[in-house]
C-alpha cells in the first residue's frame, strides 16, 4: 500500500512532528486563549490543529469548516453539522432545530451512517437569532465535556453577504466563553490579516496570530525516507532535492510526488532524478484535465503571463526579461493578467513573489512547452 498522503488530514504515523507548534498551541488551548492560525494552503494548519487537540487530554475538537462558504444560512447549517456530530440525543436535537427553526431545516437521514442530517434552504433569509442559538450550544456542550472549536477556513466568511453583521455576532458571543478555545483557521493572508487585524474589524486583535511554515526539512526528509523503505525502496539525496523544488516545499505536494514516485518504481528499487519524470507523468495524467480546464478560462496572454512565470519565477514579473520571455510588450498587461489570475486562483503572492497555487500544473506548461 502507498505509504504516502496526500490531499486529506494526517494523524498519527502519518504526522511528521512538529513540536515547537504543537507545544504552542497546547498551551493556548490549556489557558482557554483563542488563536489564529496561518499559512499556504496544503502547509498543514488542518492536520497540525486537529492532532494537537487529540493530544489535549479529554478536549475534543468541534471542527467547522468554512470552505467556499456561501450564505449565512449555511453557516449555519455547517456549525449545526458540526454540533450533531457530537452529541446525537434526541433532546439535543430538538434543541438545535429550534434554533433553526426561521431558516426552515428539514432533517434527513445518512444512508451510509444512519445519523441524522440537517439541511437548511440557502436561499432562506438569515435570522441572527439562528446564530446565536448555534453559539449557546458549543457553551453547553463545552461545560458537560470541554471542546475546542475550530473554524477552518475562517477567511471564507468574508464570502458572506452580511459578514459584518455574522463576524459581529460571533465576537459578541466567542468573548463571554472565556474557558472555551477557539481556533481560525485560514490559508488566504491578507483576508485573514484583515479580518484580525483592520481595527474596524469586530475581530480586531481578538486572537493571537500563529504562522504555519514548511515542515523542518530534516525532519521530514527522514520522515519521507522512513516511508520508502517501508518497500525496501531507498532514494538519493538529489533526488530528495528536486522533489522538494518541485513542489515549492509545499508538504502536501511534497508527499503527492513522493507517492507517484512509489507507484512508478519496484519493490527494493534504488531511484534517482531519473524517476521524476516518470512519477510527473502519473501526476499530469491524473490532473491534465483540471489543467485543461483552467487553459479554456484564461485569454491568450494569460496564458502568455502563466508561461512566463513558468519559465522565469514570480520575482520579477514586469522586468524586461520577463516581457521578452513571455512575448508581453507592456509590464501593466502583465500586472493585469496576474490580478486576474490570482482572482481565479491559478497563481497566489507570497512575499512579494507570484507562485503557482499547484505546482504540478506548472510543471505541466513547461513540459507541454506553451
Ligand atoms: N505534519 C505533516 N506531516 C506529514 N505530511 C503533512 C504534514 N502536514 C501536512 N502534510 C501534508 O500536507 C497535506 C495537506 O495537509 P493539511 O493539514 O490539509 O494542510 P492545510 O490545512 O494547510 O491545507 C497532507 O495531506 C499531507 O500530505
Ligand atoms: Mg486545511
Amino acid at each position: 500500500m502507498n505509504p504516502f498522503k496526500y490531499g486529506q488530514v494526517v494523524n498519527g504515523n502519518d504526522f511528521c512532528p512538529r513540536p515547537a507548534l504543537t507545544k504552542s498551541i497546547k498551551d493556548f488551548i490549556k489557558s482557554g486563549q483563542n488563536i489564529y492560525v496561518q499559512g499556504e494552503r496544503r502547509i498543514g494548519k488542518t492536520s497540525l490543529i486537529i492532532e494537537t487537540i487529540h493530544h489535549c487530554r479529554s478536549k475534543r475538537a468541534c471542527y467547522v469548516d468554512l470552505l467556499e462558504i456561501k450564505t449565512t444560512a449555511g453557516l449555519c447549517q455547517r456549525l449545526a453539522k458540526a454540533l450533531i456530530s457530537f452529541e446525537q440525543q434526541s433532546g439535543f436535537f430538538e434543541k438545535i432545530l429550534k434554533s433553526l427553526s426561521q431558516l426552515k431545516p428539514s432533517i434527513g437521514f445518512d444512508t451510509l451512517t444512519g445519523s441524522p442530517t440537517i439541511s437548511i434552504d440557502p436561499a432562506i433569509k438569515f435570522t441572527p437569532d439562528s446564530l446565536n442559538g448555534l453559539l449557546d450550544m458549543l457553551l453547553s456542550i463545552h461545560k458537560k465535556k470541554p471542546i475546542v472549536v475550530v473554524f477552518d477556513e475562517f477567511q471564507d466568511i468574508l464570502n458572506l453577504r452580511e459578514f459584518k453583521e455574522v463576524l459581529a455576532i460571533l465576537r459578541g458571543k466567542i468573548q463571554f466563553h472565556n474557558s472555551l478555545p477557539y481556533i481560525f483557521s485560514g490559508s488566504i493572508r491578507n483576508k485573514m490579516y484583515d479580518i484580525f487585524n483592520n481595527p474596524e474589524s469586530s475581530f480586531f486583535k481578538s486572537a493571537i496570530p500563529i504562522y504555519v511554515s514548511e515542515l523542518d526539512t530534516q525532519c521530514f526528509v527522514n520522515f519521507l525516507k522512513n516511508k520508502f523503505a517501508l518497500g525496501k525502496r531507498t532514494i538519493t539525496d538529489t533526488a530528495i532535492d528536486k522533489i522538494f523544488s518541485i513542489a515549492d516545499n509545499i508538504p502536501g505536494d511534497v508527499q503527492q510526488l513522493c507517492a507517484a514516485m512509489w507507484d512508478t518504481t519496484s519493490y527494493k528499487e534504488r531511484f534517482s532524478e531519473k524517476n521524476i519524470p516518470a512519477a510527473l507523468k502519473l501526476i499530469f495524467a491524473r490532473e491534465s484535465k483540471g489543467y485543461e480546464h483552467i487553459l479554456v478560462q484564461i485569454t491568450e496572454l494569460q496564458l502568455k503571463c502563466l508561461v512566463g512565470l513558468a519559465k522565469k519565477g514570480g520575482k520579477s514579473p514586469q522586468s524586461e526579461e520577463f516581457l521578452i520571455a513571455s512575448g508581453i510588450s507592456l509590464p501593466a498587461s502583465v500586472k493585469k493578467a496576474l490580478n486576474r489570475l490570482e482572482q481565479l486562483k491559478i497563481v497566489y503572492r507570497y512575499e512579494k513573489e507570484y507562485k503557482f497555487i499547484n505546482p504540478f500544473f506548472k510543471s505541466w506548461l513547461i513540459f507541454k512547452n506553451l
